[in-house]
């Protein structure tokens, strides 16, 4: 297994670009399984989510080939495979994504259960039951939904919970149901308006993506097109952290400001300073430590979880005492017991960590546990004395394209040692 080498201690400073979001780029590949032309798409980031996503729509049949400008193209033929297999979805629970495109499109799918992972039991309950109102008739058995419906039919469904990737798997199926669907309770945020844009440009009618009501009319088939990915919100946060945590001054370009606007705002109550234009964010907190502040997660546009870990490890070398209140999963602290071995003062009281900053932690091995958790302990190796190394660092891929390019090329001292091959990979 990789491990990542950081000394800490550097200012960062320089400008990165963003990549393309993961998690947009998950439910619109999934989506090209409802096109029937050919669709290009533009700003796939090069993650190890992506690749298990292309190889899970290859094995089913489709015909997808990638571009060196991070392009895919999808040429659409007949499926010869409906099924998500265990050995695949066990190690990315997104997986679950093909199931609306696949009952919508042709009327049967077999997907594994994804299962819970480090941060959580991660339920799928609300997937189910949506497509259950919308006609299909799903069984779950083995460790297998096993689904099939003749046509969908639109209904008005109510979501319990808001669910990022619950509301995108009905957005996808009612793009092909027969009559209206109208999603109550949906998730907001902005990689579920990023799935709605690439629909609507193959055709499919929906309006209100970005509201908790979306309103669907199906239709009949849906075409091609090109569509360009949006950035990933949360590496740009990441590194907005990054910068602030060292006492750096960083632009994030090809990026977004629009869709971080509560990371933003408490990366001011830290005291960064940040001006952000069309495509650009920049945060300087140059010869200043940051102060401790209080995050408190919940559905967009509220402060997003994904973002929980980072501000975890900021908190933890911040002027003050700062809380962290986890309302989305059941168990996101798997980062703290590290950071404590790096001398942070942090307990956890329920599903809130309160963090008493220190003037520096200190350099330990550490071990990621899941893809956040693992950035947040990246973060804290850079601001620590000495050198860390961070274990398992398959997690990171997951979802940080290049992470140690692009730190080092702000001046981190980090790099990558090659573990033996055949790591294990695991959800989340
Ligand atoms: C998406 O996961 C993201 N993943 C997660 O990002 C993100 O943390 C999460 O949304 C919340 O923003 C992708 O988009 C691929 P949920 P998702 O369904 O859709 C409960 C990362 O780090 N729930 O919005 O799986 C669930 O238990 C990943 O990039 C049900 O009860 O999350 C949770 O408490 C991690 N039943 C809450 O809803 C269901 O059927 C929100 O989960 C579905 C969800």
């Amino acid at each position: 297994m990789d491990k990542l080498l950081i000394t800490g201690g550097a200012a960062l400073r320089g400008q990165v670009p963003a990549s393309g979001s993961k998690n947009a780029a998950l439910p619109i590949l999934a989506a090209t399984l409802l096109a029937d032309a050919p669709v290009t798409l533009g700003n796939i980031p090069h993650l190890r989510d992506i690749t298990t996503t292309l190889e899970l729509l290859g094995r089913m049949g489709a015909c997808l080939t990638l571009q060196d400008d991070m392009g895919v193209e999808v040429q659409p033929r007949p499926l010869k495979s409906f099924a998500a297999p265990y050995e695949l979805v066990k190690t990315m629970r997104a997986s679950i994504l093909v199931l609306g495109p696949l009952l919508a499109r042709y009327g049967r799918a077999d997907v594994s259960l994804p299962g819970g992972c480090a941060i959580g039991a991660r339920p799928v309950n609300l997937h189910i039951q949506g497509l259950r109102a919308m006609g299909a008739e799903i069984g779950v058995e083995a460790g297998y939904i096993r689904a099939r419906a003749q046509r969908l039919r639109g209904a008005r469904l109510v979501m319990d919970t808001v669910s990022v990737t619950g509301t995108e798997n009905l957005l996808m199926a009612a793009t092909l149901a027969e009559g209206e669907t109208l999603i109550e309770n949906a998730a907001r945020e902005p990689e579920v308006v990023d799935l709605a844009d690439f629909l609507s440009a193959l055709g499919a009618r929906i309006e209100g993506a970005g509201t908790d009501r979306i309103h669907v009319q199906g239709v009949d088939g849906l075409g091609g097109a090109s569509y360009r990915v949006m950035p990933d919100r949360i590496e740009t946060g990441t590194f907005l952290v990054a910068a602030a945590m060292t006492g750096g001054r960083v632009t994030v370009r090809q990026t977004r400001a629009d869709c971080l606007d509560a990371v933003i705002h408490k990366l001011r109550e830290a005291g960064a300073e940040i001006d952000v234009d069309a495509n650009s964010i920049t945060l300087d907190m140059q010869g200043r430590r940051p102060r401790a502040v209080d995050i408190h997660t919940a559905p967009y546009p509220a402060f997003p979880t994904d973002m929980q870990a980072q501000f975890c490890a900021l908190n933890c070398i911040a002027e003050g005492v700062g809380t962290l209140t986890e309302t989305i999963f059941e168990n996101r602290f798997m980062h703290v017991p590290e950071l404590q071995r790096m001398g942070a003062d942090i307990r956890i009281e329920g599903n809130v960590a309160i963090c008493r900053g220190v003037e520096r932690l200190t350099a330990a091995p550490v071990m990621a546990t899941d893809l956040r958790a693992s950035a947040g302990l990246v973060l804290a190796g850079l601001a620590a004395s000495g050198d860390t190394l961070v274990d398992r660092v398959y997690h990171l891929d997951r979802g940080y394209d290049s992470i140690e390019e692009k730190l080092a090329a702000l001046g981190a001292g980090i790099r990558r040692i090659p573990g033996r091959s055949g790591s294990l990979t695991t959800t989340p």
